[in-house]
């Protein structure tokens, strides 16, 4: 069989994906495998239409797509975003209708969960089949237990691919609604109460809704906010994945263009961050994601301590409740509090005018508050798996982090807890004997709310 692989990786060949690709030609030396470094050569494609026909030609008359490719930042890599967007603004989807596809992505594990989502409903919406979806961890390849369920896995999918078998969408379609929201006038408008609101969107003029949005939220402040358009940001490119960060946080775009000052002169300093953007594809732009991407300058340290978040959407965001999750968790690894989203899926324009206003004054009120609502298992799970990762394998290439993550406390590893390890011990040894066990067993539904019964009663003596 004929496979295209889309290759994700902005390293081109250097890729650690594409070597899992090598694998699979020297293993199955009966099927081909054509890898077509799609992120690395975006510019290319996207300015010469001839390049972008030929990887379409090839496409046409292959047995299969593979998308491969390295998670970048709870996705895809901007570059292999816009690909996906240009099949979309060139009408081009009918090349891969019908197709079967594979999905496969190497990562530390990070939220690939999201990519997969996404790049699968990218799929569907293309009308394609999905063969089967495979992640692996970085080092994978390296093990034979791994190189087995690796081969098993491509055994699968040839099996599929070739006896043609059935594969059901995972993804409905998107509805879009057909609404053009009008801002309304804005009869009280709130005090910024000296906190330094910050507006970043990437709109363009014929995004209606979302300049709107962006002008109910301006003029629901008392003052003038700071609004930055990132198209008018002069950002040379996304992230080469070159990790010349890991050591001291350095960019090799630093001092060639505007990101870093952009991050830390206006971002790292607001208080209010409002991030507006339109629905393109199953994710925002891939502007918006080139964005993202360039932020990993500071690689996996929070930098947006306490600030408040609030999102603008235009664009069918409940019905992509992965790209709502990527969202949330991004801004619970910054440690930031998303206050919430305003879409334009919902109600009339008054209703909008109404939300947009109310969310201004919960950010303005969170902000003097310094109130950051509890972290959910979306950032807990996040800060957890880069603890083990910052202290463990990543250590020798993520220097910047490993200090920054002593100096934040951020290395709260449960073995450190001695009392907590001697109570544990005490009570292994204790809970052997029956007599004891029993008892403790009696005690467990009222031992789960001794210790808060007992904060109850010192805060409350009274009650
Ligand atoms: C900027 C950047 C962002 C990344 N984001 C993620 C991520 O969100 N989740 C994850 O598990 N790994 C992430 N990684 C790790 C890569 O996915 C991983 O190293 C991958 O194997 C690289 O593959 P490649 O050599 O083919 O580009 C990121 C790496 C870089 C450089």
């Amino acid at each position: 069989m004929k496979f295209i692989v889309l290759n994700g990786s902005p390293k081109g060949a250097v890729s650690v994906t594409m070597q899992y690709i090598h694998f699979l030609e020297k293993r199955f030396p009966e099927h081909s495998f054509e890898m077509i470094h799609v992120a690395q050569r975006i510019r290319k494609i996207e300015k010469d239409q001839k390049t972008f026909n030929e990887i379409l030609d090839k496409i046409s008359n292959a047995d299969a797509v593979i998308w491969a490719f390295p998670l970048y930042v709870y996705l895809v890599h901007a570059h292999y975003k816009r690909f996906i967007e240009l099949i979309f603004e060139r009408n081009t989807m009918g090349v891969f209708a019908g197709k079967h596809a594979v999905i496969f992505s190497t990562s530390i594990k990070f939220y690939d969960i999201t990519a997969h989502n996404y790049i699968h409903a990218v799929c569907d919406d293309l009308k394609m089949n999905m063969a089967g979806a495979y992640t692996a961890d970085m080092p994978d390849l390296t093990k034979v237990k791994e190189q087995k369920r690796f081969t098993l896995f491509a055994e699968h999918i040839f099996q599929v691919i070739n006896e043609k078998q059935p594969v059901q969408p995972r993804f409905s379609p998107l509805i879009k609604r057909e609404f053009i929201y009008k801002p309304g006038v804005v009869n009280k408008p709130v005090s910024s109460m000296g906190k330094r609101v910050v507006l970043v969107s990437d709109a363009l003029d014929e995004d209606k809704n979302l300049n709107g949005m962006i002008q109910r939220f301006q003029k629901s402040i008392a003052q003038d906010i700071r609004t930055i358009n990132l198209h008018e940001l002069s950002i040379k490119g996304s992230c080469r994945g070159c990790l010349h960060c890991g050591y001291d946080f350095e960019c090799a775009y630093d001092g060639k263009d505007d990101y870093r000052q952009f991050w830390e002169e206006e971002l790292e300093t607001a208080d209010i961050i409002v991030i507006a953007g339109t629905i393109r594809d199953r994710y925002l732009s891939s502007l918006w994601k080139c964005f993202f991407d360039r932020r990993f300058f500071h690689t996996h340290t929070p930098r947006l301590m306490g600030k408040q978040i609030v999102y603008l959407i235009a664009g069918p965001l409940s019905q992509i409740p992965n790209l709502r999750m990527i969202l949330e968790a991004y801004m619970e690894l910054e440690m930031a509090n998303v206050v919430g989203f305003i879409v334009d899926e919902f109600g009339d324009s008054p209703d909008i005018d109404l939300w947009i206003t109310k969310h201004a004054a919960d950010a303005v009120q969170f902000s003097v508050e310094k109130y950051i609502k509890p972290v959910t298992f979306l950032g807990i799970a996040a800060r957890k798996l880069f603890r083990d990762e910052i202290y463990g394998r990543l250590r020798m290439v993520f220097q910047a982090d490993y200090r920054e993550y002593k100096k934040l406390g951020l290395f709260d590893f449960p073995q450190k807890k001695i009392g907590l390890r001697l109570i544990n011990g005490i009570a292994g040894i204790l809970l052997r004997i029956p007599i004891i066990r029993k008892k403790f067993r009696g005690y467990m539904k009222t031992g789960m709310i001794m210790s808060h019964q007992r904060v109850l009663k010192t805060l409350f003596p009274e009650v």
